[in-house]
């Protein structure tokens, strides 16, 4: 599975190949292939007579090339990055490369360490100054410590890996052995790419391709250094790698590459839910922030909820988590109506933002009133330090990655998951439930990458089959109750923007009341059953009278429900606590959207009419 959140490039020349020529112009261009990525900051090092070179800073590659020249980097061993922000904010100190206290040591980083703040205790116990509010800078002062024991770097390297809890791609570089790259990978892709006279580590094919397309994929655990001529891995438990058999050619153009194989971005950002989901939680676990959004919302009076399209629906998931787990009212509204509410808005009351992009002008609208108001503001975003962020008092991360598609897949169960945790907090701080209850919640929580990864397994092919059917609808209506039903209007609004099939979603007991007189022959009608027993008895019934009108069913259900019967395309997932649904019942829903707008031979990366952030009222 591929990760979106910074990139990566080094490599390692002879003095006489093309590449050494001018090296800084090498990588530059690398990472210019990287920018698909998303970046907020870049930087680049280099080993030159004996010295370390930095350049970085905040801003887009091209500002970055203006303003201080990352192309001027010199020297036959060098390493660049585009940085995705996740602990700490976009700025020029916590751009990459990061180095240690004597300027030896030149890491850049793609993933999250999690134990980040103890490692950092551990180090400046024992005399190290850090710059950075990175969670990144802890590796070259591990190496750096552990060289002062060591006195061999690639020991060092190592026992600094060994230390590290998260996820991972690395490559360092350093005056020491000014011949090497060092690398290591966990859970972040990293990919060796081998050359005549020069060798390249990137955290993506495009990155080298126009410079070899002979490739080894280094694998979870694995660890090691490139030469110019050389590359030496190892996995971190079970010892040295022949990587002489895995080598590959890769036969792709660059911009098949960036896709990591998918045919769309859209595709690939729904692959990639199991790691943006399990980055989130463990951002979460370890980040502070939390409490202090519980206890701003522990202390309010009345708690607001906005945001727009499928931020709305993760909001409306929240509030009525806040009644179900915590019999707490939370009002939802959709962020363009802010005027009907922020009326009765006052200090005192907090207001949660839930904006993937963070520059959403009808959520900035609302939170610039709410805040007039003197209401506290709580933001929930995938972009660090956007204006949403920026704008409130507690900014809460998810940690998807850069979403390139237009449609919100992999942001919206993370937005889910996010203000699932901050739930379950807000229950444990005023005891709701045990603490033994909590743990369990929280377990629960932790297997929700592993369930997603399932049900993508699960569903994809039987997905596929019914879109072709779906393709030549031209109405349907996802219907279901309770929780659920932000679950059924995120269904819908996928299937509507992508795929431009009238797709309308209500609560199920609602049908009866008017939208049941277009149901006729064939009309398709999909309902999201929870694995919850009084709501399946419930929907039973609103299935039955659909059924009547002859419609044909279409059921997002777990796989040991009573209804499978009942529905005409049962899509079955994994059984499991209904917190989990919205991971489990929205996955193939986003699944049937994109292969339906394919069926249709449309593109989902970029639907017609919309923009992937929203900056006009
Ligand atoms: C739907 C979609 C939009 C966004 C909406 C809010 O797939 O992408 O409906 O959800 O424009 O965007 P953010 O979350 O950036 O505020």
């Amino acid at each position: 599975m591929f990760h979106l959140v910074c990139g990566i490039i080094g490599f390692c020349t002879l003095s006489k190949t093309p590449l050494a020529q001018s090296p800084g112009s090498v990588l530059f261009k690398g990472l210019k292939r990287l920018e698909y990525r998303g970046y907020d900051s870049a930087g680049v090092a280099g080993v030159y007579q004996g010295k370390l070179i930095v350049l970085k800073g905040k801003g887009k590659l091209d500002e970055l090339e203006e303003k201080i020249r990352l192309s001027s980097v010199r020297g036959y061993t060098v390493i660049g990055h585009t940085r995705w922000a996740t602990h700490g904010i976009p700025n020029d100190v916590n751009a990459h490369p990061q180095t240690d206290c004597r300027n030896e040591i030149a890491v850049v980083h793609n993933g999250i360490i999690q134990n980040y703040r103890e490692l950092r205790q551990f180090l400046v116990e024992r005399g190290h100054v850090f710059e950075s509010d990175t969670d990144t800078e802890v590796i070259p002062h591990l190496v750096e410590e552990f060289y002062r024991e060591f006195n061999d770097l690639y020991t060092a390297f190592k026992q600094a890996i060994k230390m590290l809890k998260g996820s991972y791609a690395i490559a360092m570089v350093s005056t020491i052995e000014p011949d090497k790259i060092f690398f290591a990978r966990k859970d972040s892709p990293l990919v060796i790419g081998l050359g005549n006279g020069y060798n390249f580590v990137a955290s993506d094919i495009p990155a080298f391709l126009e410079y070899t397309n002979r490739v080894i994929i280094v694998y979870d655990d694995e660890i090691g250094y490139i030469t110019s001529t050389n590359v030496f891995l190892e996995n971190i438990g079970s010892g040295v790698v022949d990587w002489s058999k895995r080598v590959r050619v890769v036969e792709w153009s660059i911009e098949d590459a960036s896709k990591s194989g998918y045919p769309h971005y859209m595709l690939k950002e729904i692959m990639e839910q199991p790691r943006a989901l399990r980055d989130t939680l463990y951002g979460l676990l370890s980040d502070v922030v939390v409490d202090e959004a519980v206890s701003i919302l522990l202390n309010s009076r009345k708690v607001f909820i906005t945001a727009a399209g499928t931020s709305f629906h993760a909001s409306l998931y929240y509030s009525l988590l806040s009644s179900i787990l915590l019999g707490k009212p939370v009002i939802p509204f959709i962020a363009s109506e802010y005027m009907v509410y922020s009326p009765i808005a006052s200090s005192g009351d907090t207001l949660i933002v839930v904006s993937q992009s963070g520059e959403t002008i009808d959520s900035l609208m609302a939170l610039r009133a709410f805040k007039k108001k003197g209401v506290r503001v709580i933001a929930v975003s995938n972009v660090v330090d956007s204006a949403i962020p920026r704008e409130s008092d507690v900014a809460l991360y998810t940690r998807a990655g850069p979403e390139i598609g237009v449609a919100a897949t992999k942001t919206f169960t993370t937005q889910v998951l996010l203000l699932t945790f901050l739930a379950l907090k807000q229950g444990s701080s005023i005891g709701r439930f045990s603490e033994s209850e909590y743990r369990e919640y929280i377990g629960l929580l932790k297997k929700v990458p592993e369930f997603s990864r399932e049900v993508l397994a699960s569903t994809e092919d039987i997905v596929k089959e019914l879109a072709k059917w779906l393709s030549r609808k031209k109405s349907i209506y996802y219907l279901s109750r309770g929780i659920g039903l932000p679950i059924a209007m995120e269904g819908a609004l996928k299937l509507k923007e992508i795929a431009y099939i009238h797709a309308e979603s209500y609560p199920a007991g609602e049908s009866k009341h008017g939208p049941i007189a277009l149901v006729e022959k064939d009309f398709p009608v999909l309902f999201v059953i929870p694995p919850i027993d009084y709501l399946e008895e419930l929907l039973l019934g609103n299935i039955q009278e659909m059924k009547a009108r002859g419609a044909t069913i279409i059921c997002v259900l777990s796989e040991k429900s009573n209804l499978i019967d009942q529905c005409h395309y049962p899509i079955k997932t994994p059984h499991t606590h209904w917190l989990l649904t919205p991971f489990t019942h929205t996955i193939p829903l986003q699944l049937l959207a994109y292969y339906t707008a394919v069926v249709k031979g449309l593109d989902p990366d970029k639907p017609r009419n919309l923009a992937k952030t929203v900056t006009v009222e």
